[in-house]
């Protein structure tokens, strides 16, 4: 079968096609025929060598997350899920012997990490993490859920996001950032987006953004949000100096969900503000199966429609990651193998 791997950790122009042996599941393992697999900075941060998960001795490496296909094989021991079925992963490993396993929710697992291994033609699963796919989602549009709807959806419940909130959402424009977005909408909530593009920030209107702004000064946006209200919430994945920025800008009482650094891994907090002003500041990392069950639910009733900028053959890998690299999308980019 072929994959699409990292061959160096220098950006796009290290992505590669190769030949790989058809995977065969073992216990409790399925096979899936992926016909679509998203890319998440995730895996760019690893292709840059900024991740502490991969290096040179890895080489080459598979990644992807968030796949969708069809049940090629299952091996023994696997319920819910036979050869045929139309299924998207959730990418979620946990060990299920942890405190935190026991006591839920699922993501807080002590040994939790992500499934690697879905741009290419064939993705070796365990079988109990495969959701069947009603029949109005196809692929792409399943394959563009897991990681950053799951994310998103899971970072508003953490900042309880209700009916007539105010969400801002710095870095409106990709993944989570549009995931957000919609996901605020279907909770009844406002939004304020940033970009740096008029253009993506015009189709995130589309998408259902409220307010838009385009800028990356900082005090330009502290200023233009001030101007539209006090966010109830604001869901973080930029990090950096975006941290200091939604920590001031919220209201009393609110609550800044932290779930990346794309705009720096550091940040400074004006504490006074963050006591006196009853404010919460928490970390989130991806959702639960629940939650990505949840997600294909909503999409297949109509109430949520995923946003896929571009999809691209497995061949063309590297020009998909050229495009996150170079902040070109709006919403997700799909390999379909
Ligand atoms: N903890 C978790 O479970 C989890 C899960 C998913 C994602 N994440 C993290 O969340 C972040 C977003 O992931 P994603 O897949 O949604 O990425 P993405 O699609 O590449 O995000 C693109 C967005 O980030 C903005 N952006 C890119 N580089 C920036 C920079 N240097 N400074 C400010 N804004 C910048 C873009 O703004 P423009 O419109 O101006 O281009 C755009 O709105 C990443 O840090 C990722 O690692 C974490
Ligand atoms: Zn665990």
């Amino acid at each position: 079968m072929r994959a699409a791997a990292f061959t160096d950790l220098s950006g796009p122009e290290g992505v590669r096609t190769i030949e790989r042996d058809e995977p065969e599941p073992g216990p409790g393992e399925a096979t899936v025929d992926v016909a679509a697999c998203a890319i998440n900075r995730h895996d760019l941060w690893i292709l840059e060598g900024d991740s502490a998960m991969v290096d040179a001795d890895d080489l080459p490496f598979v990644t992807g997350l968030d796949v969708a296909g069809v049940v090629s094989e299952v091996g023994d021991g696997v319920r819910g899920v036979e050869p045929g079925d139309r299924v998207v992963l959730c990418p979620n490993e946990t060990c299920g012997e942890c405190r935190f396993c026991r006591e839920g929710p699922e993501n807080t697992c002590e040994r939790f990490s992500l499934y690697h291994g879905g741009l290419a033609e064939t993705a070796c699963v365990e079988g109990d993490r495969l959701i069947p796919l009603p029949d109005g989602v196809d692929a792409a549009t399943a394959a563009a859920i897991p990681t950053a709807y799951m994310t998103a959806f899971h970072m508003l419940r953490r900042a309880e996001v209700g009916p007539g909130d105010l969400v801002f959402v710095p870095g409106a424009t990709g993944g989570v950032g549009v995931a957000a977005v919609q996901l605020s909408a279907v909770f009844g909530a406002e939004t304020i987006g940033t970009s740096t593009s008029a253009s993506k920030l015009e189709r995130v209107r589309e998408l259902g953004l409220d307010h838009g702004i385009e800028s990356a000064e900082i005090d330009e946006i502290r200023e233009a949000v001030a101007e539209i209200g006090e966010p109830d919430a604001v869901i973080n994945h930029l990090g950096g100096e975006f941290t200091r920025l939604g920590q001031s800008v919220m209201r009393r009482g609110g609550t800044m969900a932290i779930c990346g650094r794309t705009a720096g891994g550091e940040s400074t907090i004006d504490i006074a503000s963050l006591f006196l002003g009853h404010k919460r500041i928490v970390g989130s990392t991806m959702g639960t199966q629940d939650d990505l069950r949840r997600l294909v639910e909503l999409t297949a009733d109509g109430d949520l429609e995923p946003e896929i900028d571009e999809t691209y053959a497995l061949e063309d890998t590297d020009a998909a990651f050229a495009a996150m690299q170079d902040r070109e999308s709006v919403g997700k980019i799909v390999v379909e193998p």
